[in-house]
């Protein structure tokens, strides 16, 4: 592992990711500017910073010249190099809006009714992604490592190897690599294929997504030569050789586990408890979004409470949705679809002063979050398919304690290596994921422990900087 890293330091590493690490707000018409918080860049910034590294993507808003004396003035405080790529409005709405969230976002999990496949998305997508791949060539000085994020930038590779970079490119699927039967039905499926297939480092978070990829490879590509070293597989095809490796993302555990600790989150969880006296809490946390489940799991909560009538007044969904690309109409009307399934459920079980679920739009802080985490007794992380889900992994590094129970969605990515420790469910069977919340419930300390120390070692051991390594 260290000498990975020493040859890897020996590279300047180039990041692209659609959006750049940073959170940007406009307060009384100035741009305030802050460094992103989540666990991919706490793993690699010190990697950027020890090495001149740069992060390239798009800042969420128009590149003007106030925006980028903005990002110079903090580049010390970042401590590498940020590049801005300018998306023009029409890119947003194709490439962004368009061909990653309503093309890929949802054939990657396996969500073919949400799909809409519009050449114009696809034509602009691809331009995107030339701009990107531009912008790398710039920036590139001939000893670098490319590593390229995510699903928004598949073609980035393409564009590269046809500029004539082809040597130390990477590329991370964060999302799911869907079943044969559903990739095929994309019109460009060859296209985007033959672009994986530009990179010379392909990742996937699980082998469910690696298998999915290389049984895609053999059907569309018959020509590709398909090989295994040691835990790689070799895909050559044409002149080039890439290798396809499962590297399951994860998150600082030892900043969760050691902040869960100190006496504001103490504070926060206490609080945050004492909102519902003598209830259990149960957590559900997600950005809005159609694979995350959330009406299925109003659905089974609802279940739930008429099955075991008993479990009335003893316990709280808490339900945090996070607002989330809502420029795309689906995103609209989840919100709607969500509102009112609260609003029914509600109405139909309130009692007493007791309201089943406390349902929470908005973003809370990091000492809240972990307050919240850490009060509830329940997390249900129950999505239709997901590449990893870390809120699984924060929920466990938050109780260190060593209890609470997680019910996991055997479709998230996560259960391939937490699925000891939880209760794993079938979001779509609401019946199975009401009788896991009433075993939740009644689940015995001991048991508990068990369970949590085994998943709490799993997220220590294989924490995001060993992902990086
Ligand atoms: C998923 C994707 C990320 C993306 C994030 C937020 O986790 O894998 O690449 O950044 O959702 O979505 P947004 O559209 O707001 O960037």
């Amino acid at each position: 592992m260290k000498n990975q890293l020493e040859n890897l330091e020996k590279l300047r590493p180039i990041i692209a990711s659609n959006r750049l690490p940073i959170k940007l707000e406009k307060i009384s018409g100035k741009w305030l500017i802050q460094p992103g918080t989540g666990g991919l860049v706490t793993a690699l910034a010190p990697v950027l910073r020890n090495n001149n590294g740069i992060w390239i993507g798009w800042p969420g808003a128009p590149v003007n010249d106030d925006l980028q004396r903005l990002l110079l003035d903090n580049a010390a405080n970042i401590g590498y190099t940020l590049k801005t790529v300018d998306l023009a409005e029409d890119e947003i709405s194709g490439f962004y809006r368009g061909f990653s969230n309503e093309a890929l976002w949802p054939l990657f999990h396996d969500l073919l009714d949400h799909c809409n496949f519009d050449i114009r998305h696809w034509e602009l997508y691809q331009q995107a992604n030339y701009r990107f791949a531009k912008s790398i060539a710039e920036a590139s000085t001939g000893n670098n490592f490319i590593w390229v994020q995510d699903y928004h930038l598949i073609m980035v590779g393409y564009f590269l190897r046809e500029m004539g970079f082809s040597d130390s490119t990477a590329f991370f699927l964060h999302v799911p690599f869907p079943p044969q039967d559903i990739f095929i039905k994309l019109p460009w499926r060859l296209e985007i294929l033959e672009a994986f297939l530009c990179y010379r480092l392909i990742g996937f978070q699980t082998e469910r997504d690696r298998r999915n990829f290389i049984r895609c490879v053999r059907a569309l590509l018959p020509e590709a030569q398909i090989s295994q070293r040691r835990k790689y597989q070799i895909i050559k095809y044409e002149d080039r050789v890439s290798r396809i490796g499962t590297f399951p993302i994860s998150i600082d555990f030892t900043h969760f586990n050691e902040d869960a600790k100190s006496r504001e989150v103490n504070d926060a969880a206490w609080y945050f408890h004492e909102r519902f006296p003598n209830q259990k809490i149960i957590v559900g946390i997600d950005r809005l979004d159609y694979t995350k489940g959330i009406p299925h799991r109003l659905r089974a909560f609802e279940n739930c409470l008429a099955r075991y009538p008993e479990l009335r007044q003893k316990m709280t969904l808490v339900e945090l949705v996070v607002p989330s690309r809502v420029g795309v109409p689906e995103y609209q009307m989840m919100k709607k679809q969500i509102d009112e399934m609260v609003g029914r459920i509600n109405g139909r079980f309130t009692e007493g002063g007791w309201v089943p679920i406390h349902y929470i739009f908005g973003t809370l802080s990091r000492e809240e979050l972990l307050g919240c985490y850490k009060a509830s007794e329940i997390a249900l992380v129950t999505p239709l398919k997901d590449g990893m889900n870390l809120v699984a992994k924060e929920y466990c590094a938050a109780h260190v304690d060593d209890l609470g129970v997680l019910i996991l969605s055997e479709f998230a990515g996560a259960a391939s290596r937490l699925g000891t420790g939880a209760i794993l469910v079938n979001p779509y069977n609401v019946v199975e994921v009401a009788d896991a919340i009433f075993s939740a419930y009644v689940m015995d300390p001991d048991e508990q422990r068990i369970r949590m120390r085994k998943m709490r070692s799993e997220i220590r051991r294989n924490n995001v900087f060993r992902w990086v390594e």
